[in-house]
């Protein structure tokens, strides 16, 4: 094996690997220019892609998955631990050494006739103090590009983590000279002579985390977060286990930067569920009038934030990834136009539609859809056919750097000073556009208790609210009461506690239609955020914390938007949140071992201020 590292750790990993999963060949990805020719070209050969127009959409491919393996698996992934308490009841718990064994078993040869490629990755700029080095073992071409697209890959990592690990670089992080090992697999090995398919994948997968020995083993899908390790299986359900023992958090948020006409930026971040927003808010337009008075955004992430109390006495945050992985559906240039326009090329997209030009489509990208095209599944489509041209969850993947307005400081290794935390869900009733918590204690319950409708993200029933804390559900590497009290205890290690707030764009009236017009017109509760985060917005105090007044809440610009229509935003009905308690606290009794004390007094105080 022609062994291109001088890391003998991971060049032993390596090896171990090989000889149990037994590709034809091995391949150490360097990352560049070439390689993404060479795979690109290989993954349209082989039928997994097709390349799209250079004319309208250069170096720009479509793949379509297995309609079997279109979204991340919450019930084939498992968090490792010795004992069971230690995932706790929102997690799949599995010991650690049965699963182990169990994965040896489907790892075994299960990447006969195919090539094991090595992928190197950094989630984080490389010189920052958090960033970690990973190292992906995959059978799968495609996961190599979409890599190649969200994180730092390649000969840049591998070069660092050598000089790390030879100890030619000073230790600046924990880890050091050390990486996250990632075996992925498809499951689907190959007999001589036998015709791959375009989407390999295994009927049975496992997505499985071991937190002790800090390993990820992801087998038999080939589609987003469960094959793209760096992202949900790193960069949050390891990742928060590292952070709670070094004291940072890792959490599902956008970043995103705020300038005010007197250009002091305000960084907030905001946990949002999948697919409720986070990307959209992340890239917002402000409406005209903000952009006549001089406000501008600025995106630093999607999707992924990891904070931790800074020097300055601050929470500092940095993005992990260096692409977007957003949804596609719904996506257009009137709710969008920053990622359209970060997707103009080198982009690969997932699951939606092919126009007869060669291009992409999805439902709601035009107001009309064209009268054919080709369906995510390869069948022919026109608009009265009576389905869907694209998945629910089909996405694109494109380079972070493209992103129009990407914020200056977005590969800072020191990474971003937060000022306010924002909580929301998809919620058709209940809730308020947007409130702000009395303090940090009961910012972190907003959190603890946030509850969203079901969205195609992930398989599941859609459109069930289910509790999500933090909208970490997925994607929280330990027990749920334990992150909650690490949550609490973060409050110690910092001096400038930014505020936390509560948005909801998602409330209906009585016809089921958006009481709030959303999208680039969240600005206007961003602007009431901002000026709350300088101290310069009143607001009112109402049991379940702040509320703007509407004098205080800029409308004017907004067509058609009155007292009215505002306050039935802002509504609060005595009946909803007495339901809502209840349904908190049933999702507590699961939780109760663990829960921490000042949460229940949380809950007891907004029981006594609601009776
Ligand atoms: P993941 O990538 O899955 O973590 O999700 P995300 O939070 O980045 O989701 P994304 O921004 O892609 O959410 C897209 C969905 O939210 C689409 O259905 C949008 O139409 C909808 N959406 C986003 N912002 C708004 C809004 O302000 N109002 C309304 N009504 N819908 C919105
Ligand atoms: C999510 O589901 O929250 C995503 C997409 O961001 S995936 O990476 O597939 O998990
Ligand atoms: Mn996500």
């Amino acid at each position: 094996m022609n062994v291109p590292t001088t890391h003998t750790g991971l060049e032993k990993w390596v090896q171990e690997m090989a000889a149990l999963c037994n590709p034809d060949t091995i391949k150490w990805c360097d990352g560049s220019d070439e390689e993404w020719q060479t795979l690109t070209g290989l993954l349209v050969d082989s039928g997994t892609f097709i390349r799209l127009n250079p004319e309208k959409r250069p170096n720009s491919f479509l793949a379509r998955s297995k309609p079997s393996d279109v979204a991340r698996v919450e019930d084939r992934t498992f968090i490792c631990f010795k004992r069971p308490d230690e995932a706790g009841p929102t997690n799949n718990w599995a010991d650690p050494a049965e699963m182990k064994a169990l994965l040896l078993g489907k790892f075994r040869g299960s990447m006969k006739g195919r090539t094991m490629y090595v992928i190197p990755f950094c989630m984080g700029p490389l010189d920052s103090p958090l960033a970690k080095i990973g190292v992906e073992i995959s059978d799968s071409p495609y996961v190599v590009v979409n890599m190649r697209i969200m994180c730092h890959m390649g000969a840049k990592v591998l070069r660092r983590l050598e000089e790390e690990y030879s100890g030619a670089l000073p230790k600046q992080r924990d880890g050091h000279g050390q990486f996250i090992p990632c075996m992925h697999s498809v499951g689907c090995p190959l007999e001589p002579g036998q015709a791959d398919s375009s989407w390999p994948c295994n009927d049975d997968k496992y997505i499985c985390h071991f937190p002790d020995t800090r390993e990820i083993w992801s087998y038999g899908s080939g589609y987003g977060g469960n094959a793209l390790l760096g992202k949900k299986c790193l960069a949050l359900r390891i990742a928060s286990n590292i952070a709670r023992e070094h004291k940072w958090m890792a959490e599902h948020m956008l970043i995103t930067g705020l300038k005010a006409p007197d250009g002091h930026v305000t960084y907030v971040a905001a946990a949002f569920p999948s697919a409720c927003g986070k990307t959209n808010m992340a890239m917002l337009i402000p409406p005209q009038e903000y952009l006549d008075a001089g406000w501008k955004t600025s995106v630093v992430g999607d999707d992924i934030a990891w904070l931790w109390p800074h020097e300055d006495g601050k929470l500092h945050a940095i993005n992990p990834e260096t692409g977007f992985f957003g949804v596609a559906p719904g996506t257009s240039y009137s709710t969008n136009p920053i990622a359209m326009d970060s997707m103009k090329e080198n982009t690969i997209f997932t699951n939606v539609a092919l126009t007869d030009d060669g291009d992409v489509w999805w439902e709601g990208m035009t107001k009309e859809a064209p009268a054919h095209l080709i369906d995510w599944t390869g069948q022919d489509w026109t608009p009265d056919c009576g389905r869907t041209s694209s998945h629910a969850n089909s996405r694109f993947t494109a380079p972070a750097a493209q992103c129009p307005t990407i914020d200056p400081n977005w590969q800072n290794p020191d990474g971003v000073p937060i000022d306010a935390i924002i909580f929301g869900g998809r919620r058709a009733t209940t809730m308020p556009l947007v409130f702000q918590a009395f303090n940090w204690g009961h910012g972190v319950y907003l959190g603890a208790t946030m509850g969203s409708e079901m969205t195609a993200a992930a398989a599941g029933t859609l459109g069930k609210v289910r509790r999500d804390p933090m909208a970490m559900l997925p994607f929280c590497g330990y027990n749920m009461g334990a992150y909650f009290g690490h949550w609490l205890e973060m409050r110690r290690y910092l001096t400038h506690l930014p505020r936390f707030f509560h948005v909801n764009w998602f409330r209906k009236n009585d016809e089921g239609k958006f009481l709030w017009p959303g999208f680039g017109e969240n600005m206007r509760v961003l602007e009431w955020i901002v000026r709350r985060c300088k101290g310069e917005a009143a607001g009112h105090e109402t049991g379940i914390g702040w509320i703007p007044a509407f004098e205080d809440f800029h409308v004017a610009g907004l067509e058609g938007f009155t007292r009215k229509n505002f306050d039935e935003c802002m509504a609060f009905h005595h009946a909803e949140w007495k339901a809502e308690l209840v349904s908190q606290s049933e999702f507590f009794i699961d939780l109760y071992d663990s829960l921490p004390k000042e949460v229940l007094f949380q809950r007891e105080l907004l029981t006594a201020r609601l009776s």
